[in-house]
């Protein structure tokens, strides 16, 4: 026999020795019978040689009759026998609370001197007898958390002392009896979570004047806001779940301090409440009225109720109405005003709302921006089902990580994450744009105020250079620890990495150990032995002072290698589908596409997780810049014909200022020739075709010879048809027609000639594709002006007129034309663009003759 059992049973033995020794017929005899019926075993803070009286939880008289017993979390189980308990005749405290019991013995009900009964939490079931009646003293009585069913006995008008009633959590069925309005001295009531159905009994609110807590809530009782009227002295109300229905006004009792009438059928306004001068709400500490019917607007009066740390309105039928005045709710912790018709923006007051803890404004029609939240306090956020659109501000993503929910779905929101899994970007960001620069941004969080914005504006006026390829479709990444290396490396460069590169807005990290290790291949010149080593002493290691731009894919540094090579250098987002082998042949294939219009790509790196594009580096800027963001409207001083431009025998132009330059339309045209002619070699030249996907002005840059040249290009044989919906879409007034059709938006070369036939319309034009100034036509874009115009016969009005006097107007009007057969809506109907090239030569050789 194992020694454990043996033991125990030892245990037991010497335990139940002085039970059983009990003189029969006495107090102490009940209870040990009842222990050891009950199957009491646990003697650890009992000393059970001692008498019964002297046990814990046992109180007696001075005739060792028993007084109280309170037994709660003892492990009593099963059905309590006859003659144990039932036959204390002065008990007055009994709990039991806390045990496995399942029914009460038939001698219980005689227990007539209690004065405190709790039973909660057992596993008692059967129906509530109606010799509860005899139980005329008891004050509190709690049978909480069983499973009664039944009825409520009307013989509980009998208990004329009680206090203190808990039936909740249990199965009791049919009306609230009628009797219970003779407790008059109730403070508490919870029936809640009982299956009670009917109406109130008539009087109810009237029949408790010192009832402080009424719970009813999780049941089926029907009744109305005047139900309560009545009551004096309540200061907790909770009526969750019920079918009350008709105003709520009449639940607005001075007294109260909680007050839950949600998912009931209360109708009407409860602006009204506001207009009810008896009624203060300085007290009011919590309100849930959500899941009902209500309508109007929201409370006005919310500045009134200072002390308020819970709002739920969420889920009524609210008219459409602004945000409510919430900036005076200083104490509020959790507002819901979920599924409330709210419209317009989110006030930016409610960063004023210091201890906000729950935030949940789902399911409205809200507009703007996400205001600056106090997070302090900031557990569960909630602005699902919107139409937010923007940024989502900084900090509050810095602390979503250590909140307990937040959810961002379905808006219009952006943002730039690389921390999220997929996971969380679909299931709380679902619909949201994560629009990182690149992929592996770890220290988006540590984004710091911008300080070079003079610098870099001008900078990235004068000669910023726009990459390329690399778009992540969502820049998702699994979070990993970067560790963030904030030393330079002009003095040092073998010191082991991770190396980080800083821009304005956020931080690369290129996770490799040691720089020297990492090669930087040029097509041009396999025998160099740079390293990665070399490009951070070329951008003095990445330093803000070298950054050419930020642009959307990625920033771009400009970096003189010491063997003479200019470049920008392009750390580029990472295609998320590409492995290091996939991303470089890409690259090297790249880089063999060589025209005298395409921006060449030098060379690359991959260094980690980083991939660094080297791309020649382009003297004059984009076209974009120049023609819209530099002041051409600036008259000179100086006479045209005593410029110092002039063409030469090849037809280029030296020596000239840019500005100044760009107003002729000589050059407009050569630059119209010179893309179109990068596009014709893409399309036709390569194969398969590349199709560009995004051609727009500011992927057009100059070189130092003022030669147009194509950037951007490959984006097609990186990304496939996984590429990302918006960038495939396009950028603003360069999306073609056919892509409003969901079905029919895969880009095709003519997509790429629809995109050339805006490029063009700005080059004669000098507007911009969207948001300029297009006479009589408020609302047009430049596609749509201008083909107004062309269509009326009244082209040339469409002309620059800083370029109209510096060429023959037959040939502007003939580029138009072209520009008007590009941005054709059907796409079959547009020329290609080897056609294109021809036009435009034509124009040019017309004019020569
Ligand atoms: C238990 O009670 C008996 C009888 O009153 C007493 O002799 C003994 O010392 C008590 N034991 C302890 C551990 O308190
Ligand atoms: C007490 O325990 C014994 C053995 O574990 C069991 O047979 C008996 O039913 C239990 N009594 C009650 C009242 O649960
Ligand atoms: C009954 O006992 C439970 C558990 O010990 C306790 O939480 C509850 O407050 C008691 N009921 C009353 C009315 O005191
Ligand atoms: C409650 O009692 C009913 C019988 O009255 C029984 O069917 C049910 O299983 C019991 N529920 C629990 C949780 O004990
Ligand atoms: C109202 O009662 C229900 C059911 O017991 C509960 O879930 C809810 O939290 C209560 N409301 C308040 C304000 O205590
Ligand atoms: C204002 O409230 C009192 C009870 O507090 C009620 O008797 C009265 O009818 C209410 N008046 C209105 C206009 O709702
Ligand atoms: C807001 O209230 C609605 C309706 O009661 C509920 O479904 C939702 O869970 C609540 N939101 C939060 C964050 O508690
Ligand atoms: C969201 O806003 C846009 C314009 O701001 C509007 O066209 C659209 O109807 C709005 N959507 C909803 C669901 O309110
Ligand atoms: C989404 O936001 C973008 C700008 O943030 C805006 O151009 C677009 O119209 C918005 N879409 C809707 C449906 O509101
Ligand atoms: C976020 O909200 C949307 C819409 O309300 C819902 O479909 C989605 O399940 C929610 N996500 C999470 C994680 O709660």
């Amino acid at each position: 026999m194992d020694f454990g059992i043996f033991g125990s049973i030892l245990v037991l033995s010497m335990f139940f020795k002085p039970l059983t020794c009990q003189q029969p017929n006495t107090d102490a005899f009940f209870v040990s019978e009842f222990w050891k019926k009950m199957n009491f075993t646990s003697s650890l803070h009992q000393n059970f040689s001692a008498p019964v009286c002297s046990w814990e939880g046992v109180h007696c008289d001075a005739h060792e009759n028993v007084l109280q017993l309170v037994a709660s979390g003892y492990g009593l189980s099963g059905s309590i026998p006859d003659t144990t308990i039932g036959k204390l005749t002065k008990l007055q405290i009994l709990d039991l609370s806390n045990n496995r019991i399942i029914a009460l013995p038939s001698d219980f009900w005689s227990l007539g001197s209690l004065t405190t009964l709790n039973l909660s939490s057992n596993k008692i079931f059967g129906s509530l007898a109606n010799n509860i009646g005899n139980f005329g003293l008891l004050e509190t009585f709690d049978l909480s958390n069983n499973n009664f069913s039944g009825e409520i006995p009307a013989a509980i008008s009998s208990l004329s002392r009680l206090r203190v009633l808990k039936l909740d959590r249990n199965g009791f069925e049919g009306r609230i009896p009628l009797e219970i309005l003779n407790c008059q001295s109730l403070t508490y009531i919870d029936i809640s979570l009982n299956k009670l159905d009917g109406s109130l009994p008539d009087g109810f609110g009237a029949a408790f004047p010192e009832l402080k807590t009424l719970n009813l809530a999780g049941n089926k009782i029907k009744g109305r806001d005047l139900d309560f009227s009545q009551m004096k002295s309540i200061t907790s109300l909770n009526i969750s779940g019920n079918l009350f229905h008709g105003s709520v006004t009449g639940v607005f009792l001075k007294t109260l301090e909680v007050i839950d009438l949600s998912r009931n059928q209360f109708q009407g306004h409860i602006s009204q409440v506001e207009f009810n001068s008896s009624y203060k709400c300085f007290d009011l500490i919590y309100l849930d009225m959500s899941e009902n019917q209500l309508s109007g607007d929201i409370f006005p009066y919310l500045k009134q109720t200072q002390n308020l740390k819970y709002l739920n309105l969420a889920f009524n039928r609210f008219a459409r109405q602004e945000f409510p005045r919430i900036d005076l709710l200083w104490n509020i912790e959790y507002l819901n005003l979920s599924r409330t018709s709210l419209i317009g923006h989110i006030p930016s007051e409610i960063a004023q709302l210091s201890k906000l803890h729950t935030l949940d404004l789902s399911k409205n029609h809200l507009t703007g921006k996400i205001p600056l939240l106090h997070t302090k306090n900031l557990q569960i956020l909630d602005v699902s089902h919107n139409n937010l659109s923007g940024q989502i501000p900084l900090p509050l993503l810095q602390r979503l990580k250590s909140m307990e929910r937040f959810n961002f779905s379905y808006n219009n929101l952006t943002l730039c994450s690389s921390g999220f899994s997929i996971e969380t970007l679909q299931k709380q960001f679902y619909g949201s744009l994560n629009n990182c620069p690149i992929a592996v941004n770890p220290d988006i969080f540590k984004r710091t105020a911008t300080k070079h914005k003079g610098i870099k504006l001008a900078l990235a006026l004068a000669l910023s250079i726009v990459g390329l390829l690399f778009l992540a479709i969502y820049c998702i990444r699994k979070s990993r620890t970067h560790l963030v290396k904030q030393t330079s490396f002009r003095e040092e460069q073998n010191i082991p990495g991770p190396f980080s590169f800083r821009t304005d807005s956020t931080t690369w990290v290129a996770d490799i150990k040691l720089a020297t290790s990492v090669p930087v291949v040029i097509f041009e010149k396999p025998l160099l032995n740079i390293t990665f080593a070399d490009l951070l002493s070329a951008t003095s290691s990445f330093d803000r002072g070298t950054l050419l731009a930020e642009g959307k894919f990625g920033p771009v540094y400009r970096g003189f290698l010491f063997c003479g090579i200019h470049v920008a250098v392009k750390v580029l987002v990472r295609g998320s589908t590409l492995t290091d082998q996939e991303a470089a042949r890409e690259l090297e294939y790249l880089g063999r596409i060589k025209h005298p219009n395409l921006v060449p790509l030098t060379g690359y790196c991959i260094a980690g997780d980083q991939r660094i594009a080297l791309y020649d580096y382009m003297e004059y800027g984009n076209l974009q810049n120049l023609l819209h963001d530099l002041p051409l409207g600036v008259q000179t001083t100086e006479d045209w014909s005593t410029d110092t431009w002039e063409e030469d025998n090849d037809n280029d132009i030296q020596n000239v200022g840019s500005e100044r330059l760009l107003t002729t339309w000589r050059f407009r045209h050569k630059i119209a020739l010179g893309t179109a002619r990068a596009l014709a070699f893409l399309h036709h030249g390569c194969s398969p075709p590349l199709i560009h996907r995004d051609v727009k002005a500011s992927s057009i840059y100059l070189d130092y010879n003022l030669e147009p040249r194509l950037s951007d290009f490959g984006l097609t044989k990186v990304f496939g048809n996984g590429l990302d919906e918006e960038i495939a879409r396009g950028s603003p007034g360069y999306v073609p027609p056919e892509f409003s059709d969901p079905d029919n938006n895969y880009p095709t070369p003519k997509s790429d000639v629809y995109c050339f036939g805006v490029v063009l319309l700005e080059l004669i034009t000098g507007k911009k594709p969207v948001g300029d100034d297009y006479p009589e036509d408020k609302d047009a874009s430049l596609v749509s002006w201008v083909r107004g115009l062309v269509r009326k016969n009244q082209g040339p009005r469409a002309i620059d007129s800083k370029i109209h006097d510096t060429g023959p107007e037959h040939e502007m009007e003939e580029a138009l034309k072209i520009a008007y057969l590009c941005t054709a809506d059907i796409p079959s109907k547009r020329p290609s663009m080897q056609q294109i090239v021809g036009l435009l030569k034509d124009i040019e050789s017309a004019d020569h003759h």
